[in-house]
């Protein structure tokens, strides 16, 4: 028998696994991971590089599978689906923002974020009236007929959110978002993300920097891909000079 599923979580992991290779040179870069994220919380991802955080961001994704244990996006395993669906999940469920290279660059921003959408089988102009609601959520509508080439890195990354976001989506994995920003930026960039997010997403955050996990409601702090401490971003348990030295 299974439990009824709670709408308010939209992403769970149960006894996550992940290992590459086989035999001595076997690396177990997820060990046993549980994580469980809810509407309208922003959760961030830190560690040491190496300790997992990529591997966990794609697991969430459906980008990459586990060797044992669960996915489960709103309710669903993704193991349970065939490629075919997994593929119209990750369309309709999960948004990803990446360090850079986000958007397609002979498209306008409102064409990129409405992409998932007509891919999807959304019809052309409900798809841009989609994409420009998205783009006005992220403070970028009058930049809707512009290319990525002729916008900062920090107004991309904006309309990166935008589509990741678009339509029916609510699990919104940003793998170092603002890496390539300035710090100033960053912060502009993660205060939409944050508004976004309260708005009724859900988003898990990889980052580097204590001051922006600080957007967050809770830190999950990886390490050899174990989570070591998962607290309260208000009041962590592992210092934040522990975690920026890490
Ligand atoms: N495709 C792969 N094949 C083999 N090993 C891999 C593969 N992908 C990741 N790894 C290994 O898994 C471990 C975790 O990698 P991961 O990329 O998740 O770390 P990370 O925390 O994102 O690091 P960083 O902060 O440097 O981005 C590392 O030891 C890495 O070398
Ligand atoms: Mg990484």
């Amino acid at each position: 028998m299974t439990a009824p599923h709670d709408p308010e979580i939209l992403l769970a992991l149960r006894d996550v696994h992940r290992t590459h290779g086989e035999g001595p040179t076997a690396v177990h870069a997820l060990r046993g991971v549980d994580l469980t994220l809810r509407a309208g919380e922003l959760v961030a991802v830190m560690g040491p590089s190496g300790s997992g955080k990529s591997t966990l961001l794609n697991l969430a994704g459906g980008l990459d599978a586990p060797t044992s244990g669960d996915v489960v996006v709103e309710g669903v395993a993704l193991g349970s689906y065939s490629r075919s669906a997994l593929a119209q999940v990750r369309r309709r469920r999960l948004g990803y923002v990446f360090q850079d290279l986000n958007l397609i660059p002979t498209l306008t921003a409102a064409e990129n974020v409405a992409l998932p959408l007509e891919l999807d089988g959304t019809r052309a102009r409900d798809a841009r009236e989609d994409a420009l609601r998205s783009l006005d959520d992220v403070g970028m509508r009058d930049a809707a007929d512009r290319f990525p080439d002729d916008m900062s890195g920090g107004q991309q990354q904006r309309v990166a959110i935008a589509r990741a976001l678009v339509g029916p989506r609510r699990v919104l994995l940003a793998d170092e978002p603002t890496g390539a920003l300035d710090s100033e930026t960053g912060e502009e960039v993660l205060a939409v993300l944050r508004r976004r997010i309260d708005a009724g997403a859900g988003g898990l955050l990889v980052t580097h920097e204590p001051r922006h996990a600080a957007w967050a409601d809770r830190v999950v702090f990886l390490r050899d891909g174990l989570v070591v401490d998962s607290g309260d971003a208000d009041a962590p348990s592992v210092g934040l000079g522990e975690v920026a030295s890490a």
